[in-house]
């Protein structure tokens, strides 16, 4: 169907005066004594074109009133009467493309975004999801841009693996075996499934971007994850798109340079070519929320060892529903106190205690502590986990042996520490996390399309 983006109508002064065709969905409408209005959207901007009806000429409009329509109009591009910067299309032929009838649930200018989460298939037309949708895209472009710039592998790693490598036991099995009693034990049940082992989603792709890493150097990967975590909160999905680089021949201060590059990357370009989007949030999801962002990017961020935050925590005087300890995971509350009230800003918390981090990190000379970073930012908490890992055979397999891991499931991660080993350390990037901090939206479940949580697949 031959027709122009609402977009390049909206941002081209050489159409005004010429004939165009455009088509989207009518979002709102206004009838007067001889003139109707459309406000049409066809999802390239988050402004709606106007559409001007001259009743005279156009005299049956009763079906393009109806909100949820999609047309097809011709017309000509003029300047608008009202705001001296937009245009607006008298139209002259209006083709109706698909009813809508009244049940259609958009007809009330804001919904909840509770309710919205009810009707996924609509949801998208709304405002919110036309900004979250593009913030996304950008988003996701600008990642790409960022290691392609900087010569990174953009590597694919397997989602089907026999691995955990968080080693938290919260793996979707992958089975093709139905319901049966046929089987005696686990073992015999898992011999008998499609892979002949025991088979999973994977919940990063870490351990296959080391084996990359080992050869490629610089490497990332970009793809979802699976955890089939049971906490039901406003910042887990069971599916969440993964942001994994991995770097050889970098030791944590290096990767802690290379995450907070990416960061201000990211929110650099948002401000940049997503302002319409970011006024939006500003005003209906965080107020301050450009200047939040436009501070984020001209300053440094904080680092603080895991040890200091627990003193500032314990001093601080805060009552916390999880009282704080040495060797305590941080919960949200935590994190979030530590960057909104002690940090006052994005922090790199650093060297946790080993107990509450997975095998593969480095061991600090300390014992007790491994070098590892989680970036925790206001509002939002934990957005990157990060680590330098363990090169050294002999400490990785200690670390494995005493989590009780079976080495035979790590094989190829084990033999990177026998073969040319170096210091490497990577990380990895929550993207939903992200778009919440860039947009302000505070579930997790209204910046991805269809969120995957315990208990909901619809
Ligand atoms: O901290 P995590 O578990 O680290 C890893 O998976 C490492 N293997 C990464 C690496 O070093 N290559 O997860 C990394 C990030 C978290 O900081 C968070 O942003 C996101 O992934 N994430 C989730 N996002 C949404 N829902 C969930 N259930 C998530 N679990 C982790
Ligand atoms: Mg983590």
């Amino acid at each position: 169907m031959k027709h122009i983006d609402i977009i390049d109508v909206m941002n081209n002064a050489n159409l005004i005066g010429k004939p165009v065709t455009v088509c989207g969905w009518v979002r709102t409408s206004r009838d007067s004594k001889n003139m109707a209005f459309l406000e049409l959207n066809d999802g390239t901007s988050l402004k709606h074109l106007q559409i001007v009806i001259d009743k005279s000429a156009i005299t049956d409009i009763s079906e393009y009133m109806k909100l949820g329509t999609s047309v097809k109009v011709e017309g000509m591009v003029v300047k608008s009467v009202v705001a001296a910067d937009s245009v607006e299309i008298n139209a002259e032929k209006i083709t109706v493309l698909g009813t809508c009838p009244p049940e259609y649930p958009l007809q009330k200018k804001r919904h909840t975004l509770e309710y919205l989460r009810t009707i996924p298939a609509l949801r998208v037309r709304t405002n919110t999801f036309n900004a979250v949708l593009r913030v996304r895209s950008t988003v996701s472009a600008c990642i790409h841009e960022f290691f392609q710039a900087r010569h990174y592998t953009y590597i694919h790693t397997p989602l089907i693996t026999a691995s955990d490598c968080e080693g938290a036991g919260e793996m979707f099995k992958v089975t093709t075996i139905g319901y049966s009693n046929e089987y005696k034990t686990e073992e015999e049940y898992d011999a008998a499934d499609f892979f002949g082992r025991r088979a999973a989603l994977s919940v990063s792709g870490q351990l296959e971007g080391e084996v990359a890493a080992m050869a490629m150097g610089k490497i990332y990967t970009f793809g979802p994850s699976f955890r089939a975590e049971k906490s039901n909160t406003p910042r887990h999905v069971a599916e969440f798109w993964h942001v994994e680089p991995e770097v050889a021949f970098a030791e944590l201060p290096d990767i802690i340079e290379i995450a907070e590059e990416l960061i201000k990357h990211i929110i650099n370009t948002v401000l940049e070519k997503c302002m319409p989007e970011l006024k939006f949030f500003d005003a209906h999801f965080e107020k301050g929320l450009i200047e939040k962002l436009q501070n984020v990017v001209s300053h440094d961020f904080a680092v603080m060892t895991y040890t200091e935050a627990i003193e500032a925590l314990k001093s601080s005087g805060k009552e916390f529903q999880y009282p704080v300890e040495w060797g305590c995971d941080l919960m949200t509350e935590h994190e979030r106190y530590i960057a909104e009230e002690i940090c006052k800003r994005p922090v790199f918390l650093t060297d946790y205690p080993k107990e509450i981090k997975s095998f593969y990190m480095k061991q600090n000379p300390d014992g007790k502590t491994v070098a590892a970073t989680d970036l925790l930012v206001p509002t939002v908490g934990e957005i990157i986990g990060c680590s330098e890992r363990e090169a050294d055979l002999d400490k990785l397999l200690e670390a494995m042996n005493t989590r009780g891991m079976n080495l035979d499931d790590y094989k190829d991660y084990i033999s990177l520490r026998k073969f040319g080993s170096v210091p490497h350390s990577g990380f990895g990037l929550g993207l939903e996390r992200i778009i919440m901090y860039v947009t302000g939206v505070q579930n997790i479940r209204d910046v991805i399309l269809y969120p995957r949580t315990v208990g909901n697949i619809s």
